[in-house]
This record gives C-alpha cells, sequence and structure tokens, in this order.
C-alpha cells in the first residue's frame, strides 16, 4: 500500500485540513504514515500567519528533499506536496525558490488532490492549485473518520473581517458556511467512528449562518442531539458577533463546555480602531460579563498582539489593565509581525523589535500568573477528564478538563478516549495532575 507523510503547521483548521486530505488521498489507497522515509507521499500543510511560521516552511522542504533522495537512491519515487495558506498567499514564489515541490494545493483545492496526483507527470510540469472555485470542497470530499476521541469539524471557512494585520481573508476567501445537514452528518459519522468530543471550527465560528439553523446557538443545539457526543466546543469566535442565543446555549445545553476562546487582541481603543476590529474594550468586556452570568465557572482564554504599529506605552497598559479586569483561564500572545499585502505592515509607526519582546515577556508574565491561579483554583475538585492522549512516561494519560486544562494521570491504556471522573492533586501553572475517583470509573469494553 502507498503511503503518505502529513507534516501540519498553523491553527487547528490546518489540522482538520490535513486529515480531510488524509481521507482525500485514502480514497487513491494511501495510508498514513507518522515516518517521512515511508511515505511516497511527503504532505506539508503551512500557515502564513507570522513571518516564522512561513519560514518554517522552507527548512522542512530541506528536510523532506533529503529524504526524497534518499529514497530515489533505493529506487522509490517521492511526491512532494505543499498545501495551506503559504500557498494561497505565495504559489508561484514558493515553487520557483524550493524546486523540490512537486505539487502546491491552496485550502480550497485539496479536495482535487486524488486527481491531481492520479496524473501527475513530472515531465510535464510541477502542478500550483490555488484558485477559489464557486463550490465547496465538502461537496467532494469522502467520508471522514476519528482518530481520537476528540475530533475538529470545519463548520465556517474564510473571513470578511480584514483586520490590518492579518492575511486570513487573503489565504482562505470570504466567509463560507456549511449547511447544518452536512455538518450532522459529519458529526455523526466521527461520533460513530469513536469521537465523544468534537470541536467546531471556524475562522469566525459565531459568525456561521448556514441552512439549516439561525445561528452556531442553534446549530449547537442540534449536535448536542447527537447520541454518543458527550461534548462540544467551538472556535474561534469573533466578539461583535455573539448572539444571545449563542451565550444562553452555554446555560441550557450540558454537552456545551465552559469555554470560550474570545480573541480581543488589544485593550486599547485606539489600536482596536487600527486594528479594524468592531469593538470597543468596555463592549468587550461586557460581553465577557454575559457570558459569565449564563456560566458562572465558564473559562475565558484570549488571543493577545503586541507591538501593533502605533502601540504607546499607554496603550500597552490598557492591555494589561483588561487582562487584569477579565481574569484569563489561558491565553496566547504574539509579536505582531507585519504580513506582505496588509494594510499595517504599511503603517508609518512600527514598533521596534525591542519593545515587542519586552512588552511580551510582560504580559505573558501576567498572563501566566493568571493561568496558574486557575489551574490552582483546580486542586481538590473532582472532575470528568477526557483522555486523548499517551504521556512520554509509560502508564501515563494526557486528557482535558471541561475547563480545557491539560491533566495527567497515571492510568493504563484501556482509559484512553475515556472521560473519566478524577481528583486533581497537584497544579502547576501549565497541567494539573488526579487520580482517579475509583468507585465512579466505568471502563467499557
Ligand atoms: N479569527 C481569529 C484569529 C485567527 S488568527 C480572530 O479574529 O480572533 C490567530 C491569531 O493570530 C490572531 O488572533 C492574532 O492574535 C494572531 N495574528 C494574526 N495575524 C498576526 C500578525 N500579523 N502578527 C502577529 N499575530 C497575528
Ligand atoms: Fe484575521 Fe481578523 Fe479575520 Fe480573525 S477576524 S481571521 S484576525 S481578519
Ligand atoms: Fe495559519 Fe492559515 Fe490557520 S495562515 S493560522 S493556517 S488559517
Amino acid at each position: 500500500m502507498s503511503k503518505v507523510y502529513i507534516k501540519t503547521f498553523g491553527c487547528q483548521m490546518n489540522i482538520y485540513d490535513s486529515a480531510r486530505m488524509r481521507d482525500a488521498l485514502g480514497s487513491l489507497g494511501y495510508e498514513e504514515t507518522q515516518s517521512p522515509e515511508e511515505g511516497d507521499i511527503l504532505l506539508l500543510n503551512t500557515c502564513h500567519i507570522r513571518e516564522k511560521a512561513a519560514e518554517k516552511l522552507f527548512s522542512e522542504i530541506g528536510r523532506l528533499n533529503e529524504i526524497k533522495k534518499q529514497r530515489a537512491q533505493n529506487g522509490q519515487d517521492t511526491l512532494i506536496i505543499v498545501a495551506g495558506c503559504v500557498v494561497q498567499a505565495e504559489g508561484e514564489e514558493i515553487l520557483q525558490r524550493a524546486h523540490a515541490i512537486d505539487i502546491a494545493v491552496g485550502p480550497q483545492n485539496y479536495h482535487r488532490l486524488p486527481e491531481i496526483v492520479a496524473h501527475y507527470n513530472r515531465k510535464k510540469g510541477r502542478v500550483l492549485e490555488a484558485n477559489f472555485p464557486a463550490d465547496s470542497k465538502f461537496d467532494y470530499l469522502p467520508k471522514t473518520h476519528a482518530t481520537s476521541a476528540s475530533a475538529f469539524l470545519a463548520i465556517q471557512e474564510g473571513c470578511d473581517n480584514f483586520c490590518t494585520y492579518c492575511v486570513v481573508p487573503y489565504t482562505r476567501g470570504c466567509e463560507y458556511s456549511r449547511p447544518a445537514d452536512e455538518i450532522i452528518a459529519e458529526a455523526r459519522d466521527l461520533v460513530e467512528s469513536g469521537a465523544k468530543e468534537i470541536m467546531l471550527l471556524g475562522q469566525n465560528v459565531n459568525c456561521w449562518h448556514g441552512e439549516g439553523a439561525s445561528d452556531l446557538g442553534e446549530l449547537i443545539r442540534r449536535v448536542a442531539e447527537i447520541d454518543g457526543l458527550e461534548r462540544i466546543r467551538y472556535t474561534t469566535s469573533y466578539p461583535s458577533k455573539i448572539t444571545e442565543n449563542l451565550v444562553r446555549a452555554h446555560a441550557e445545553v450540558e454537552k456545551l463546555m465552559p469555554y470560550i476562546h474570545l480573541p480581543i487582541q488589544s485593550g486599547s481603543n485606539k489600536i482596536l480602531k487600527a486594528m479594524n476590529r468592531q469593538y470597543t474594550a468596555e463592549q468587550y468586556i461586557e460581553i465577557i460579563n454575559r457570558f459569565r452570568t449564563a456560566r458562572p465557572d465558564i473559562a475565558i482564554s484570549s488571543d493577545f498582539i503586541v507591538g501593533f504599529p502605533g502601540e504607546t506605552e499607554e496603550d500597552f497598559e490598557e492591555t494589561l489593565r483588561v487582562v487584569k479586569e477579565v481574569g484569563y483561564g489561558s491565553s496566547y500572545s504574539f509579536k505582531y509581525s507585519p504580513r506582505p499585502g496588509t494594510p499595517a505592515a504599511l503603517m508609518k509607526n512600527q514598533v521596534s523589535e525591542e519593545i515587542k519582546t519586552e512588552r511580551l515577556i510582560r504580559l505573558q508574565e501576567l498572563l501566566l500568573q493568571q493561568q496558574k491561579q486557575a489551574y490552582e483554583a483546580m486542586v481538590g475538585k473532582e472532575v470528568p477528564v477526557l483522555l486523548t492522549e499517551k504521556g512520554k512516561r509509560k502508564g501515563q494519560l494526557i486528557g482535558y478538563t471541561p475547563y480545557l486544562q491539560t491533566t495527567h494521570v497515571n492510568a493504563d491504556e484501556r482509559f484512553l478516549n475515556q472521560i473519566v471522573p478524577l481528583k486533581i492533586k497537584k497544579a502547576s501553572a501549565t497541567s494539573l495532575s488526579g487520580e482517579f475517583v475509583c468507585d465512579k470509573v466505568a471502563v467499557k469494553k
């Protein structure tokens, strides 16, 4: 059987896309392998969000090309395929810069991979497919399956918000929402193949407006009806587009986990305006309060950008103030990275690298302190944990609490992919460790 090795960079949407490319190539007889040396196809799914992310592609291609050469010496042919957001943004350039690439496909074209691979002829030239087709790739992809008890499901893709720093509207195109029935069917396939948790994905997931439900809140209620599905999550949400129905779902839908990732980016209204984010810091806090009224224990997480053009020390301190007011359970924070083709990259008042680094350190110190407090507050509590991964140590499993906190437990593999009640014994700033609440553990045979 032919094999495909897939390496994924970037966000959860890219992880989902990689699984769908695996499905698509599976229809051509390719099976996934974790070892690149075995790969008849070596596939890189790339990210363009920050400069560092995009640069990783070239070092990785160099590594894969060595493997390709080694395999050629053994008489084995290897295709190097590059997919994802870098292809959409700079397809021509990367083909010119890296001659080892055979095929490059953008995020809206990967359903065509079986056809492209089947007809590929190196002598006729390398292939670049990076347009925005009128029809949806989802209509062409074969059925999917879960490889873990926690699965991703893309329900919405693309973005019409055009934040001035961001490449996503250019790499993923305009907003598209999949119909509810299609989403429910895919969710059923995932649950039948072992998923207990589904993370509904979208670049602006709460802007979902597909056929068959009024908003994301109603869609979640429909997904919650699937027997065997125990946890629902969704990400990433755009603050000003939160509906009351979604907020209420957190109070009413038991399967919906008490967690929301709601990126604020900056606490300064001047910077939010320059970023073209369509809310103020005050409005953001008001939305958080609505979630907390509906579900008092909800964990809040966010993304932050420091050193956006024009950000003064005072603007940055506004961000610190908002962080203190909200109290985050976890967060992601980045130095602003100027991206080609975005308006912010052309702004005159760029912030120096030194200041960006200094602000990032200060912000991350505060965020880590808050995360530590949130983790420490779990000690002594009994919580259901979905165990999805094997730990580094033998006999250890890793899972997630409803608040998406990483949790370690000593347990054998029978418990992998199960939800078990754990008593939390210890906490660090980044993980919990728990023990079984013995009489409550039931292992499904
Ligand atoms: N749609 C989501 C974010 C998707 S991109 C939203 O609007 O919240 C993920 C995160 O990457 C963003 O939230 C932002 O914090 C960060 N990001 C995007 N572009 C960036 C850039 N040019 N420099 C630094 N961070 C960036
Ligand atoms: Fe990028 Fe803004 Fe769209 Fe998020 S909302 S994907 S940050 S343009
Ligand atoms: Fe990166 Fe594209 Fe996701 S740029 S963050 S892989 S949408």
